[in-house]
């Protein structure tokens, strides 16, 4: 699974704000989180994001007892890890939920309600069809009538207003855990988070059997990153396949992380230019693996000196 995110360059850290807005019942008006910079992991949109690169991320501040959003590494750098982070394979971007809680990875960021939601505006996966031949598609949050997220005017033409909050497509809201790594390098801690996944539900499985875990809506968001107010077994009952999801098929483009294209996103006639595409295969250098299922490869633990 691969994500895509909004490509709005110097616009992008307020459309994040404003499109993952909230309503807070005390004050009776519509809530943006503030997108905290770091200067020591920098957010770079992009159309085509892999593991290893950051990616926004919403987090619960325990001081001002909100929503923010800060830049993370996406795949969690096991607190094990020695050396250079970046060295590290990164098969921790997924995280199945089936085995969270027996995870020796997960577990401890679980249960110490490191709660976080990966925002996107949809992410990516690939769908078996004939042979070997294995299709992009672009999945994302089922938006209202005539809202595209793969349309980047769409985004710029949204409003934001403190009495009805984000009116523009929806992002799409990944359940994830993250958790804090202290490198001898680097003075600040290095965020680091992982997705959560589940099985497909039917809306999503004919294209491929997992799927990532997407909250429905800016409250569910809040209550899965409150862990001051909501306990973890409540809070895993917010998780569930949902159905709202739409999709559609893009180009290979995608193949390569390399390709941070506009295009990445856009649909493709599949029928129209098959043969077309065929030939791009040889261009890419190596195909990436169509999901990094996390735990069928945990990360090795070192032993202890
Ligand atoms: C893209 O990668 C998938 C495997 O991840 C492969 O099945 C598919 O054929 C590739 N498409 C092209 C056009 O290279
Ligand atoms: C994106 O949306 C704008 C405004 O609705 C529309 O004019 C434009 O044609 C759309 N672009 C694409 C590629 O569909």
């Amino acid at each position: 699974m691969i994500i895509g995110v909004l490509v709005l360059s110097a616009l992008c850290a307020p459309k994040y704000e404003e499109a993952s807005s909230y309503y807070d019942d005390v004050n009776d008006e519509y809530k943006k989180p503030s997108f905290i910079n770091s200067d020591t992991l920098k957010f770079i949109p992009s159309t085509n994001l892999s593991p290893s690169e950051a990616v926004p991320v919403l987090v619960w501040d325990a001081v001002q007892k909100c929503p923010i959003i800060k830049p993370m590494v996406w795949g969690m750098i096991p607190p094990w890890t020695s050396g250079d982070y970046k060295s590290g394979s990164y098969t921790t971007h997924n995280c199945r939920i089936e085995n969270v809680k027996e995870s020796r990875l997960y577990s401890a960021p679980l249960t110490a309600g490191k709660r976080c939601v990966i925002l996107c505006e949809g992410y990516y996966e690939w769908k078996s069809t004939v042979g070997k031949h294995k299709q992009p598609c672009f999945l994302y949050k089922a938006q209202s009538p005539g809202m595209k997220p793969e349309n980047e005017s769409h985004w710029s033409d949204g409003k934001w207003s403190k009495s009805q909050g984000w009116v523009g497509p929806s992002l799409t809201y990944l359940a994830g855990l993250y958790s804090a790594f202290e490198s001898k390098k680097d003075s600040e801690p290095i965020l680091s988070s992982t997705v959560i996944t589940m099985r497909s539900s039917p809306a999503v499985s004919h294209i491929h059997h997992r799927m990532p875990a997407i909250l429905s809506s800016p409250e569910v968001v809040k209550d899965w990153l409150n862990a001051e107010d909501v306990n973890m077994k409540e809070a895993m009952t917010l998780l569930e396949p949902t159905e709202s999801v739409q999709w559609h098929e893009v180009s290979a483009e995608v193949n390569s992380s390399k390709n941070k294209l506009p295009t990445c996103n856009k649909p493709v006639d599949t029928k129209k230019q098959g043969g077309k595409q065929m030939s791009l295969t040889s261009f890419f250098k190596k195909p990436k693996k169509d999901d990094g299922d996390d735990e069928a490869n945990p990360p090795k633990k070192p032993k202890k000196n």
